[in-house]
């Protein structure tokens, strides 16, 4: 990838000149402050569709092609979008059926965005003829580095899929394709139940609020189909840009995005990139959003194991929230060097100067309204650009390559949230995230892989709430442990299949885990309860497994009250070369810390520097080929903090050297340079 950017760290923004064609002066002043703000690459295009095509047939291509070379001259490289994220009204007006409808049946109406069936053959039609003439006068432009496809595809809300006539008709193809028959489809939805068998594929009908929503396996193939659905108009959209270039193409991700399973839309993809905006300042302990923002930028770099593009991310503060905080001193570069540590090869920014009017205009940009460049944002922005320009040569070649992995899986997401029992209100990515927080504060890197993803290579494999198991899982994880590896996960794991089928018997995992299963409780706050590990007590959750052992399992800690009393909570069970923790009850949040612990150790694993780290503090680690790289050592208290015991290192920015002792300021990231591969 770093051939294809050019081999430099990019720095740039979401570039929306259209806004300002009547104001030359301000794109004089865009190109001159860009420079001044080392920004060297800017993505053109996401939403220009009006613009580009103002009415049917009829293209305007001059503006951008005067902006792409003027960017030349400045020597700023371009990430040209496909517009298809907005879609003009000249087509939703002649051509109603390219709007999404709801689930409820009713038709959206004209206008926000990221509102087109991804099934509506006008729609691609119309988008396919638009996305061939970019390519054609753009696709082979020399500053233009990567096809930017769409703009978060499946929009910015949960489920903003289309139900459209049309899809429904695409659905039941789909379903024809992955069942066969509908004796299979029946026997897969235990159809009996209920008198929900189906006798004809045309009584298939996408989950909805005033129809079928009480089977699960229906809406884990809904949430599959959706996602084949639009990563096949993506894959439309590839090819047409393809038509006359060969550049790299990407699509922005957002945030733990619940809409698409995002580990089979990267398939189709060259570069994995997306859209991170944490909410620094909620509150004063920022380590719980680093952690989730860590996990984000981890998730996305183990996709492809190879650096991944931050497209989007605010210099100062979004809009959208309930309320919206500006980043403190320190946190804007402190944010985009977490990125870069975890494997980014970029720092770029919605946007570049605010518009004048509509939803955005309070959105943080690096222009302001006002000021110009003399503005606080302005001036963080302008270092950390510095600083990426700088870090270029030191990080080439440099990737993180974690022996620690976390599974976080999205059909298990749907199923999971999905089924009913034992509480309603279960958060599969809230789980994940404190599962993931230890290694987070012991400086450990990991990877966020799915359930179909090869575990070789890992040393630990964590795989909280992992209830729905794949075809084939099971057996890999069998062989993990057998060949040596650390296994952790929890209650209300292995409980059914692909389509939601509760295994009958015993645990898949049975063998391997060394428990039985039995019942799973989830009683009111009143019901207190805890765990005693280690001769220290933790209390539990109200989702409360029973389980039994079997001869040769270590029971690590029991429950202390109630009628499970004495019954195990957490154990540990060799099997082959390897051992496998299991999780009965919900543990908190220093269980964890005590267990991953013990299970990293048990597992080889330690953080780069080889110290405990203090609370708030993390590190990443880069290497080379050689076995050297870099440690990102991050700070994210707005106070000073101190390590102590390591080695000897030199700061690869400053020369500085740090022998067994520094103190990081508040808000702030150093980079070390590691001679050798820990
Ligand atoms: C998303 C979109 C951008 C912009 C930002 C605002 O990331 O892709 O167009 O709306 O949100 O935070
Ligand atoms: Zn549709």
């Amino acid at each position: 990838m770093e051939t294809m950017l050019g081999g430099h760290l990019l720095h740039g923004c979401d570039y929306n000149p259209e806004q300002w064609l009547e104001y030359p002066e301000v794109f004089e002043e865009d190109l001159r402050l860009m420079k001044a703000a080392e920004i060297n690459s800017v993505t053109l295009g996401v939403f220009s569709w009006s613009v580009l095509e103002p009415e049917e047939g009829v293209y305007d291509f001059e503006w951008l092609d005067r902006i792409i070379g003027r960017l030349w001259e400045a020597d700023i490289q371009v990430i040209l979008a496909t517009p298809s994220g907005a879609m003009p009204h000249w087509l939703t007006q002649k051509y109603p059926e390219v709007m999404q409808v709801r689930a409820d049946g009713r038709r959206n109406l004209p206008g926000k965005r990221h509102n087109f069936c991804y099934t509506s053959p006008i729609m691609r039609e119309k988008i396919k003829e638009l996305d061939v003439r970019l390519s054609e006068k753009f696709g082979q432009r020399d500053n233009v580095i990567l096809w930017h496809i769409s703009n978060e595809l499946g929009g910015n809300f949960e489920d903003s899929a289309c139900y459209c006539e049309q899809c429904q008709a695409a659905f039941r193809q789909w379903m024809k394709k992955r069942y066969g028959t509908l004796k299979r489809l029946n026997q897969a939805y235990w159809g009996r139940f209920w008198s929900h068998s189906y006798t004809d594929w045309e009584q298939i009908h996408s989950p909805a609020p005033h129809g079928e929503w009480t089977v699960t396996a229906l809406e884990v193939d809904w949430r599959r189909f959706v996602t084949e659905q639009m990563s096949s108009f993506c894959l439309w959209e590839i090819n047409a840009v393809r038509t006359y270039s060969k550049l790299p193409v990407t699509t922005n991700f957002m945030d733990f995005f619940k809409g698409l399973d995002y580990h089979r839309l990267q398939r189709i993809l060259d570069i994995v990139s997306w859209d991170s905006y944490p909410q620094w300042h909620a509150q004063k302990d920022e380590a719980p959003v680093a952690v989730r923002a860590s996990a984000g930028h981890h998730m996305m770099r183990a996709m492809k194991k190879q650096p991944f593009l931050l497209m989007e991310s605010v210099p100062s503060g979004v809009n959208w929230r309930m309320f919206n905080p500006l980043k403190r001193p320190g946190m804007h570069m402190l944010s985009s060097m977490q990125a870069i540590a975890c494997g980014s090869a970029s720092v770029q920014y919605f946007q570049w100067r605010k518009g004048r009017g509509s939803y955005e205009k309070f959105h943080g940009a690096v222009l302001d309204h006002k000021n110009g460049s003399c503005t606080r944002t302005f001036a963080d922005t302008a270092r950390v650009g510095r600083r990426l320009k700088s870090l270029t040569g030191l990080v080439e070649g440099t990737v993180n390559r974690p022996r620690a992995a976390v599974i976080f899986d999205w059909e298990n997401w749907w199923a999971l949230e999905t089924t009913t029992g034992p509480r309603l209100d279960i958060d599969y990515v809230s789980c994940v995230l404190a599962h993931y927080a230890p290694f987070w504060e012991m400086g450990i890197d990991v990877d966020f892989i799915g359930m179909d993803d090869c575990v070789e290579g890992y040393t630990l494999v964590a795989a909280p709430l992992n209830y729905m198991y794949k075809d084939g899982y099971a057996d890999k994880i069998r062989r993990f442990v057998g060949e040596g590896g650390i296994y952790v996960t929890t209650y209300f794991s292995g409980m059914t299949d692909e389509s939601d089928l509760c295994f009958i018997g015993h645990h898949p995992l049975e063998d391997v885990l060394g428990i039985i299963q039995e019942e799973i409780d989830a009683p009111g706050p009143e019901f207190e309860n805890s765990m005693i590990f280690n001769g220290i007590s933790y209390p539990v959750g109200n989702l409360r497994e029973l389980i039994h052992v079997s001869g040769d399992t270590q029971v690590l800690a029991c429950y202390t009250d109630d009628y499970v009393k004495g019954m195990p909570a957490l154990t540990a069970h060799s099997f082959g070369r390897g051992t496998a923790y299991y999780i009965a009850a919900e543990p908190d949040r220093a269980l964890l810390n005590a267990l991953y612990k013990e299970a990293a150790g048990k597992a080889g694993l330690k953080n780069p520097l080889g110290i405990p780290l203090p609370y708030g503090v993390t590190v990443s680690l880069r290497t080379n080929q050689d076995g050297g790289g870099l440690i990102f050592v991050m700070n994210f208290k707005n106070e000073p903090a101190e390590l102590c015991g390591f080695g000897q290192y030199t700061d690869g920015e400053t020369g500085e050297i740090y022998k067994h002792q520094m103190i990081l300021e508040p808000f702030s990231c150093r980079i070390l340079i590691s001679e050798e591969t820990v």
